[in-house]
């Protein structure tokens, strides 16, 4: 990533934002005078939270489309603008059988849903102010599926595929939209896992790692791009293989029609 400094003053939304990266994500942006917004399931907690890192909080339950439209607009109508939307809201799964059906699409509501939503929401508003950024929290487990969480999996799967098709969409409007996918890191999303991990000397990311992936990506990510982060080794963009590409009767190699491919991919 070529990255250079969010400009101070600008606006960020966090959703899921008063979690371990979204606290890390804050601090960061904060000290770079930027405004930022926390968005989260309401409790004193998450208020408290929010004063305490100098954030704004506005309470959110990402599954809500017609809520994430109403935040946006309640960021624009109070700080005049938005530049980035850090969709970064997400659960993962607890249950031990092979596959618990509503765990499934719990998660799946939250983690992929959630991000769909987000950025239909977020998408106007970083119109009008002449483009930014869209950066998802996805996972290592979106790129390499885990056999523990079937739901977590396929969310984080689908919404890199999402950022990877609707990034090219966007470039034309100034907006850079791409996932950040971290190993495990010290969140309370892993406390379950957390003596498992210590027992093995397993190494864990900081919060704070995964947070300058984020700000990196906003402020110079490739668009589409899937940047796996991992204890010692930061944070590099995911090299997909890609697919065989189909071949003509007479053995050649079939090109897409032209006109199935955005303009400014062409
Ligand atoms: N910690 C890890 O090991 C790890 C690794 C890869 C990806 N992730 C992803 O990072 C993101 C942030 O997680 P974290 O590690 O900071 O964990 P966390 O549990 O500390 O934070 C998650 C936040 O999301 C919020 N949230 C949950 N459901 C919500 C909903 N319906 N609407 C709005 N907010 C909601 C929670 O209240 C919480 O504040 C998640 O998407 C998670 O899947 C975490």
């Amino acid at each position: 990533m070529t990255e250079t400094t969010p400009a101070a003053g600008s606006v960020a939304l966090i959703t899921g934002g008063t979690g371990g990266f979204g606290r890390a994500l804050a601090g960061l942006l904060r000290e770079r005078g930027v405004t930022v917004v926390l968005a989260d399931l309401d409790s004193d907690r998450a208020r408290q939270t929010a004063a305490d890192l100098g954030a704004h909080f506005v309470a959110l339950d990402v599954t809500d489309r017609a809520a994430n439209a109403a935040v946006v607009a309640q960021v624009e109508a109070e700080h005049g603008r938005l530049d980035a939307a850090f969709l970064n809201a997400g659960i993962a799964g607890k249950s031990r059988d092979a596959l618990d059906v509503d765990e499934f699409l719990k998660v799946v509501e939250v983690d992929l849903f959630g991000v769909v939503y987000g950025t239909e929401a977020a998408l106007p508003a970083l119109r009008r102010a002449g483009g930014g950024s869209i950066v998802v929290t996805a996972s290592l487990a979106g790129l390499a599926p885990v056999a523990t969480d079937p739901g977590y999996s396929v969310a984080k799967g689908g919404a890199i595929a999402f950022v990877r098709s609707m990034a090219p969409r966007l470039v034309d409007d100034g907006i850079t939209m791409s996932a950040i996918c971290p190993g495990f890191a010290d969140t309370a999303i892993i406390d379950p896992l957390r003596d498992e991990f210590a027992a093995a000397d397993f190494p864990v990311l900081s919060a704070e790692e995964v947070a300058q992936a984020m700000v990196a990506a906003w402020a110079g990510a490739e668009p589409g791009a899937a940047y796996v982060v991992q204890p010692g080794i930061g944070a590099v963009p995911y090299r997909f293989k890609g697919v065989p590409a189909a071949k003509t009767a007479s053995g050649e190699t079939a090109a897409v029609p032209a006109s199935l491919i955005p303009p400014s991919l062409r």
